[in-house]
Protein backbone atom coordinates (compact mmCIF):
# COMPACT_ATOMS: atom_id res chain seq x y z
CA UNK A 1 0.00 0.00 0.00
CA UNK A 2 1.41 3.14 -0.94
CA UNK A 3 0.24 6.36 1.46
CA UNK A 4 -0.07 9.58 -0.10
CA UNK A 5 -1.40 13.18 -0.01
CA UNK A 6 -5.27 12.77 -1.29
CA UNK A 7 -6.04 14.34 -4.59
CA UNK A 8 -8.96 16.09 -4.99
CA UNK A 9 -10.27 15.54 -8.28
CA UNK A 10 -9.12 11.98 -8.14
CA UNK A 11 -9.69 10.63 -4.84
CA UNK A 12 -13.14 12.47 -3.74
CA UNK A 13 -15.38 9.62 -5.09
CA UNK A 14 -13.94 6.75 -3.57
CA UNK A 15 -13.36 8.07 -0.25
CA UNK A 16 -16.69 9.61 -0.44
CA UNK A 17 -17.61 5.95 -0.94
CA UNK A 18 -15.56 4.58 2.00
CA UNK A 19 -17.37 6.81 4.41
CA UNK A 20 -20.90 6.43 2.88
CA UNK A 21 -21.72 3.56 5.17
CA UNK A 22 -20.66 5.10 8.10
CA UNK A 23 -23.20 8.17 7.90
CA UNK A 24 -26.19 5.52 6.38
CA UNK A 25 -26.35 2.53 8.75
CA UNK A 26 -24.31 3.88 11.57
CA UNK A 27 -24.20 6.40 14.32
CA UNK A 28 -19.87 6.34 14.19
CA UNK A 29 -20.54 9.85 12.01
CA UNK A 30 -23.05 12.11 13.16
CA UNK A 31 -23.64 13.22 9.56
CA UNK A 32 -27.17 12.18 8.15
CA UNK A 33 -26.74 12.39 4.55
CA UNK A 34 -23.67 10.97 3.07
CA UNK A 35 -21.52 13.36 1.53
CA UNK A 36 -21.07 13.50 -2.62
CA UNK A 37 -17.61 13.53 -4.13
CA UNK A 38 -18.11 17.34 -4.71
CA UNK A 39 -18.56 17.71 -1.35
CA UNK A 40 -15.39 15.83 -0.34
CA UNK A 41 -13.16 17.19 -2.80
CA UNK A 42 -14.05 20.43 -1.43
CA UNK A 43 -13.10 18.82 1.89
CA UNK A 44 -10.10 17.44 0.45
CA UNK A 45 -8.89 20.90 -0.38
CA UNK A 46 -10.15 22.58 2.80
CA UNK A 47 -7.88 20.01 4.90
CA UNK A 48 -4.64 19.77 3.20
CA UNK A 49 -4.57 23.40 2.74
CA UNK A 50 -3.89 23.47 6.36
CA UNK A 51 -3.13 20.26 7.79
CA UNK A 52 -3.94 16.82 6.69
CA UNK A 53 -5.55 14.53 4.24
CA UNK A 54 -4.02 11.50 3.47
CA UNK A 55 -5.47 8.34 1.15
CA UNK A 56 -4.00 4.28 1.35
CA UNK A 57 -4.06 3.06 -1.78
CA UNK A 58 -3.30 -0.55 -3.08
CA UNK A 59 -4.00 -2.15 -6.13
CA UNK A 60 -4.80 0.88 -7.61
CA UNK A 61 -7.73 1.76 -5.61
CA UNK A 62 -8.27 3.74 -2.23
CA UNK A 63 -8.77 1.28 0.75
CA UNK A 64 -8.71 4.19 3.81
CA UNK A 65 -8.28 7.74 4.52
CA UNK A 66 -7.44 9.97 7.31
CA UNK A 67 -7.06 13.51 7.98
CA UNK A 68 -6.57 16.28 10.83
CA UNK A 69 -8.37 19.27 10.49
CA UNK A 70 -8.71 21.99 13.10
CA UNK A 71 -10.43 21.20 16.71
CA UNK A 72 -12.28 24.32 16.87
CA UNK A 73 -11.78 27.47 15.96
CA UNK A 74 -10.41 30.03 18.79
CA UNK A 75 -6.90 31.31 17.79
CA UNK A 76 -5.48 29.59 21.11
CA UNK A 77 -6.58 26.27 19.65
CA UNK A 78 -3.74 27.05 16.55
CA UNK A 79 -1.52 23.72 18.19
CA UNK A 80 -4.65 21.43 18.22
CA UNK A 81 -6.32 18.82 15.74
CA UNK A 82 -9.11 16.51 15.45
CA UNK A 83 -8.36 13.40 13.33
CA UNK A 84 -10.55 10.98 11.99
CA UNK A 85 -9.74 7.37 9.40
CA UNK A 86 -11.99 5.46 7.84
CA UNK A 87 -10.98 2.00 6.49
CA UNK A 88 -12.49 0.46 3.27
CA UNK A 89 -14.46 -2.34 4.97
CA UNK A 90 -13.03 -5.11 2.21
CA UNK A 91 -9.44 -4.39 4.00
CA UNK A 92 -10.62 -3.54 7.58
CA UNK A 93 -7.79 -5.50 9.95
CA UNK A 94 -4.88 -5.66 7.64
CA UNK A 95 -3.55 -2.57 9.00
CA UNK A 96 -4.30 -0.01 6.90
CA UNK A 97 -5.74 2.24 10.03
CA UNK A 98 -2.85 1.67 11.69
CA UNK A 99 -0.66 2.88 8.93
CA UNK A 100 -2.71 5.73 7.57
CA UNK A 101 -2.40 7.11 11.59
CA UNK A 102 0.84 6.50 11.90
CA UNK A 103 1.75 8.59 8.67
CA UNK A 104 -0.61 11.24 9.23
CA UNK A 105 0.31 11.57 12.73
CA UNK A 106 4.05 12.10 11.55
CA UNK A 107 3.29 14.78 9.68
CA UNK A 108 1.61 16.79 12.24
CA UNK A 109 4.65 16.61 14.28
CA UNK A 110 6.52 17.70 11.31
CA UNK A 111 4.22 20.63 11.23
CA UNK A 112 4.36 21.37 14.46
CA UNK A 113 0.98 20.59 15.81
CA UNK A 114 0.62 19.38 19.78
CA UNK A 115 -2.04 17.71 20.48
CA UNK A 116 -4.23 15.15 18.55
CA UNK A 117 -8.00 14.94 19.57
CA UNK A 118 -10.26 12.18 17.99
CA UNK A 119 -14.22 12.01 19.05
CA UNK A 120 -15.55 8.30 18.96
CA UNK A 121 -19.48 7.52 18.78
CA UNK A 122 -19.54 4.26 21.84
CA UNK A 123 -19.05 1.66 21.36
CA UNK A 124 -16.67 1.20 18.41
CA UNK A 125 -14.02 -1.39 19.81
CA UNK A 126 -12.03 -1.25 16.37
CA UNK A 127 -11.65 2.60 16.14
CA UNK A 128 -11.06 2.50 20.21
CA UNK A 129 -8.04 -0.09 19.44
CA UNK A 130 -6.55 1.46 16.85
CA UNK A 131 -6.55 5.21 19.31
CA UNK A 132 -5.43 3.41 21.36
CA UNK A 133 -2.69 1.49 19.94
CA UNK A 134 -1.64 4.98 18.45
CA UNK A 135 -0.89 6.28 22.28
CA UNK A 136 -4.20 7.97 22.47
CA UNK A 137 -5.61 8.19 26.12
CA UNK A 138 -9.44 8.38 27.49
CA UNK A 139 -10.33 11.96 29.05
CA UNK A 140 -14.01 11.28 28.83
CA UNK A 141 -17.46 10.80 27.49
CA UNK A 142 -20.21 13.28 26.72
CA UNK A 143 -23.06 11.20 27.27
CA UNK A 144 -26.06 10.77 24.76
CA UNK A 145 -25.17 13.94 23.40
CA UNK A 146 -25.67 13.15 19.91
CA UNK A 147 -29.65 11.63 18.35
CA UNK A 148 -29.34 9.53 15.22
CA UNK A 149 -31.02 6.62 13.72
CA UNK A 150 -33.80 6.24 16.63
CA UNK A 151 -31.29 6.72 19.60
CA UNK A 152 -28.94 8.81 21.84
CA UNK A 153 -25.61 7.94 21.83
CA UNK A 154 -22.85 8.97 23.67
CA UNK A 155 -19.18 10.60 22.60
CA UNK A 156 -15.86 9.28 24.16
CA UNK A 157 -13.17 11.57 23.34
CA UNK A 158 -9.33 10.75 23.08
CA UNK A 159 -6.12 12.42 22.99
CA UNK A 160 -2.58 12.17 21.89
CA UNK A 161 0.12 14.44 22.77
CA UNK A 162 1.96 14.51 19.67
CA UNK A 163 5.22 16.15 21.22
CA UNK A 164 5.15 15.98 24.56
CA UNK A 165 8.66 17.30 24.84
CA UNK A 166 8.38 20.60 22.65
CA UNK A 167 9.84 23.70 24.58
CA UNK A 168 7.50 26.78 25.32
CA UNK A 169 6.45 29.14 23.85
CA UNK A 170 5.27 26.89 21.10
CA UNK A 171 6.40 27.65 17.01
CA UNK A 172 3.32 28.37 15.35
CA UNK A 173 2.36 24.77 13.31
CA UNK A 174 3.57 25.45 9.23
CA UNK A 175 -0.33 25.74 8.36
CA UNK A 176 -0.67 28.58 6.41
CA UNK A 177 -0.24 28.98 2.84
CA UNK A 178 1.44 25.50 2.88
CA UNK A 179 1.40 24.54 -1.34
CA UNK A 180 -0.59 21.00 -1.55
CA UNK A 181 2.57 18.36 -1.62
CA UNK A 182 1.17 15.63 -3.62
CA UNK A 183 4.47 14.32 -4.72
CA UNK A 184 4.87 12.49 -0.63
CA UNK A 185 4.49 9.14 -1.11
CA UNK A 186 4.90 6.67 1.31
CA UNK A 187 5.58 2.94 1.21
CA UNK A 188 3.71 0.52 3.58
CA UNK A 189 3.11 -3.37 3.90
CA UNK A 190 -0.22 -4.40 4.73
CA UNK A 191 -1.25 -8.04 6.07
CA UNK A 192 -2.48 -9.88 3.10
CA UNK A 193 -5.82 -10.86 4.54
CA UNK A 194 -7.21 -10.02 7.97
CA UNK A 195 -6.53 -12.29 10.39
CA UNK A 196 -7.79 -12.80 14.14
CA UNK A 197 -6.36 -10.09 16.90
CA UNK A 198 -5.20 -12.97 18.77
CA UNK A 199 -2.63 -14.39 16.37
CA UNK A 200 -1.42 -10.90 15.85
CA UNK A 201 1.64 -9.83 17.41
CA UNK A 202 1.28 -6.05 18.30
CA UNK A 203 4.17 -3.94 15.85
CA UNK A 204 3.88 -0.84 14.46
CA UNK A 205 3.56 -1.33 10.61
CA UNK A 206 6.50 -1.34 8.16
CA UNK A 207 7.18 1.79 6.48
CA UNK A 208 8.61 0.32 3.66
CA UNK A 209 9.86 3.30 1.61
CA UNK A 210 9.73 6.92 2.12
CA UNK A 211 9.76 7.71 -1.75
CA UNK A 212 9.90 11.12 -0.87
CA UNK A 213 10.55 13.51 2.17
CA UNK A 214 8.01 16.10 3.43
CA UNK A 215 9.03 19.46 2.36
CA UNK A 216 7.19 21.45 4.82
C1 LIG B 1 -11.61 1.86 13.01
C2 LIG B 1 -10.91 1.47 11.70
C3 LIG B 1 -10.42 2.74 11.01
C4 LIG B 1 -9.71 0.57 12.03
O1 LIG B 1 -8.96 0.38 10.84
P1 LIG B 1 -8.29 -1.05 10.49
O2 LIG B 1 -7.46 -0.88 9.29
O3 LIG B 1 -9.35 -2.08 10.44
O4 LIG B 1 -7.42 -1.30 11.79
P2 LIG B 1 -5.98 -2.01 11.85
O5 LIG B 1 -6.05 -3.30 11.12
O6 LIG B 1 -4.94 -1.03 11.45
O7 LIG B 1 -5.90 -2.31 13.40
C5 LIG B 1 -5.43 -1.34 14.31
C6 LIG B 1 -5.42 -1.94 15.70
O8 LIG B 1 -6.78 -2.01 16.17
C7 LIG B 1 -7.10 -3.36 16.51
N1 LIG B 1 -8.44 -3.66 16.00
C8 LIG B 1 -8.86 -3.52 14.71
N2 LIG B 1 -10.15 -3.89 14.63
C9 LIG B 1 -10.53 -4.28 15.85
C10 LIG B 1 -11.76 -4.74 16.40
N3 LIG B 1 -12.85 -4.90 15.63
N4 LIG B 1 -11.82 -5.00 17.73
C11 LIG B 1 -10.74 -4.83 18.51
N5 LIG B 1 -9.53 -4.39 18.06
C12 LIG B 1 -9.44 -4.11 16.74
C13 LIG B 1 -6.09 -4.25 15.84
O9 LIG B 1 -5.81 -5.37 16.62
C14 LIG B 1 -4.89 -3.35 15.68
O10 LIG B 1 -4.01 -3.45 16.78
P3 LIG B 1 -2.58 -4.22 16.59
O11 LIG B 1 -1.89 -3.55 15.41
O12 LIG B 1 -1.91 -3.97 17.88
O13 LIG B 1 -2.93 -5.63 16.30
C15 LIG B 1 -11.86 0.66 10.77
O14 LIG B 1 -12.41 -0.41 11.50
C16 LIG B 1 -13.01 1.49 10.20
O15 LIG B 1 -12.86 2.11 9.15
N6 LIG B 1 -14.16 1.50 10.91
C17 LIG B 1 -15.34 2.25 10.45
C18 LIG B 1 -15.09 3.74 10.53
C19 LIG B 1 -14.65 4.17 11.91
O16 LIG B 1 -15.12 3.69 12.93
N7 LIG B 1 -13.71 5.14 11.91
C20 LIG B 1 -13.25 5.76 13.12
C21 LIG B 1 -14.14 6.92 13.42
S1 LIG B 1 -13.83 7.49 15.08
Amino acid sequence: MTIRPADPDRDAAACAAIYAPSVESTPISFELEPPDAAEFSRRIKGCSATHQFLVGEAGGHVVGYAYACRWRERAAYDWAVEVSVYVDSAHKGRGVGRALYTELLDRLRVQGFRIAVAGITLPNPASIALHERMGFQSIGVLSRVGWKLGSWHDVGYWQLLLQPDAADPPRHPRNRGRPPDPGTICAWQIKSSSRSRSSRTPRRPPRTARIATPKW
